[in-house]
């Protein structure tokens, strides 16, 4: 199939944006280039000549000698608003924006089937490692069971740079931001909304659910502190934060974002850095892991020229999961096996607990190791803000549902 000419009209010059520019630069066999560049501060000191910025979208998207959308903007509303015009135009849109993404997927699945034109974004998870494409295609006929990783190269950054050189979060935080790899807006990436968002995504794709949003269990590592990662390691085991989705054994879907326990030996704790990694289960090729850079300009950008290849083939995404009934796992059957550690009342904390396995009180904090449903964790969140919590593991009928090594268990239980 012949090779399709792509004028691009490109939204957004930070980061990403620039990445792409240069990467494109350095990649001739790919018959693309730059037409316009729309950015939002025009005296913003820019690296190129000054003739191809415009603050103006329309003179982009009413552009007829563009026939491609590059959408790369930290601003997930403008970048709707951008997306939809573009495909209400005729244009193809590649976009990077897990944001505009989880928020507006009905919507932009609907607009692709109304437009013909299609939306592509394999840079928005996990920006290098190549999974949408993918759990959309290889897994298609492939009986998925999960999906397990880490999915926020930031807080990796920032939980690996904690635990390696023993610098503060706000420290971590600082690099992480100064390196490109944090959105503009840190609190989605430590807040664990910006994995929630990848996840819901991931979840389209390899098991043909559309959640809303509030759908997805979120928490962040922004309450996580070095005795958190001190009382990890002593144990065996780092904490990284991990997004999973996976199914029970009646078939229904659970879906958590949250700190997390994972063996010091397995291949999980050795992702470093601002690295993401994916575990995939699935019924008969069992577990396959996927690694790769996932946050900063090339690794980004070379997500978003890949997406460009393929569109300039006519790839689009079938969805051909999509529509599947979905039932959600029942926030209070849902169990789930919590290190919980408090500066308030931790006697208290234990009511909410269905089995406590063991349990210590200091003089200024304390701390709880047991059994938890969905449900009382979301009401234990609310009622002690100031504590945070780890993941050991999800539990189906007292028994380990996911990847954990059940050591973990029993090493916890044990002392
Ligand atoms: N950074 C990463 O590693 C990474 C990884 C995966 C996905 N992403 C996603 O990629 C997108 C871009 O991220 P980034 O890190 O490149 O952001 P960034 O460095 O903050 O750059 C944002 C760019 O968007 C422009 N912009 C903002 N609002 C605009 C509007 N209304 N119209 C036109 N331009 C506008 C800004 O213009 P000015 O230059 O004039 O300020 C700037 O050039 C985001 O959706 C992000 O989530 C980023």
């Amino acid at each position: 199939m012949e090779r399709q000419q792509l004028n691009i009209g490109l939204f957004g010059f930070g980061c990403v944006g620039e990445g792409l520019y240069q990467v494109l630069e350095r990649t001739p066999t790919l018959k693309a280039s730059i037409r316009k560049i729309c950015i939002k501060h025009p005296d913003k000191k820019r690296s190129i000549t000054s003739e191809i910025f415009t603050t103006e979208a329309p003179s982009l998207l009413n552009d007829p000698n563009i026939n491609v959308i590059v959408e790369l903007i930290d601003d997930s509303e403008a970048a709707f608003v951008i997306v939809k015009a573009a495909l209400l135009a005729g244009k193809p849109v590649v976009s990077a924006n897990k944001k505009m993404l989880a928020e507006h997927f009905e919507e932009l699945m609907f607009l692709q089937e109304q437009t013909g034109c299609q939306v592509l974004y394999e840079a928005a998870c996990c920006a290098s490692i190549p999974l949408i494409r993918n759990l959309e295609e290889y897994y298609d006929n492939d009986l998925l069971g999960g999906i397990e990783g880490i999915v926020n190269g930031s807080t990796n950054y920032i939980l690996d740079q904690m635990d390696v050189r023993g610098i503060s979060f706000a420290e971590a935080l600082r690099e992480a931001q100064a390196a490109g790899y944090a959105e503009s807006n840190p609190a989605l990436d430590i807040e664990g909304i910006d994995a929630r968002n990848k996840l819901l995504i991931l979840i389209v794709h390899g098991f043909g659910h559309v959640l809303q949003t509030s759908q997805i269990f979120y928490a962040g590592i922004h309450k996580i502190e070095a005795a958190d990662q001190a009382f990890a390691k002593e144990k065996g085991y780092k904490i990284k934060l991990l997004a999973r989705a996976a199914k029970l054994a009646n078939g229904n879907l659970y879906a958590l974002v949250c700190p997390s326990f994972v063996p010091l030996n397995s291949r999980l704790a050795q992702v470093g850095e601002a690295y993401n990694a994916v575990n995939l289960q699935s019924s008969f090729s069992e577990s396959q892991f996927f690694l790769g850079k996932g946050a900063g300009a090339f690794p980004t950008a070379s997500a978003v020229l890949s997406d460009l290849s393929a569109l300039s083939y006519g790839y689009r995404y079938e969805y051909r999961k999509a529509g599947q009934a979905v039932v959600l796992a029942n926030e209070a059957e849902l169990i789930l096996r919590i290190y919980w550690r408090t500066n308030g009342d931790t006697q208290r904390s234990a009511l909410y607990f269905q089995n406590v396995e063991q349990v210590f009180i200091g003089q200024t904090q304390g701390f709880i190791i047991g059994e938890i449903s969905l449900k009382n964790l979301k009401l234990l969140q609310s009622n002690f803000r100031e504590s945070s919590f780890v993941l050991v593991d999800v539990l189906e009928e007292n028994k380990t549902v996911f990847i954990q090594d059940l050591s973990l268990v029993e090493t916890l239980t044990s002392t």
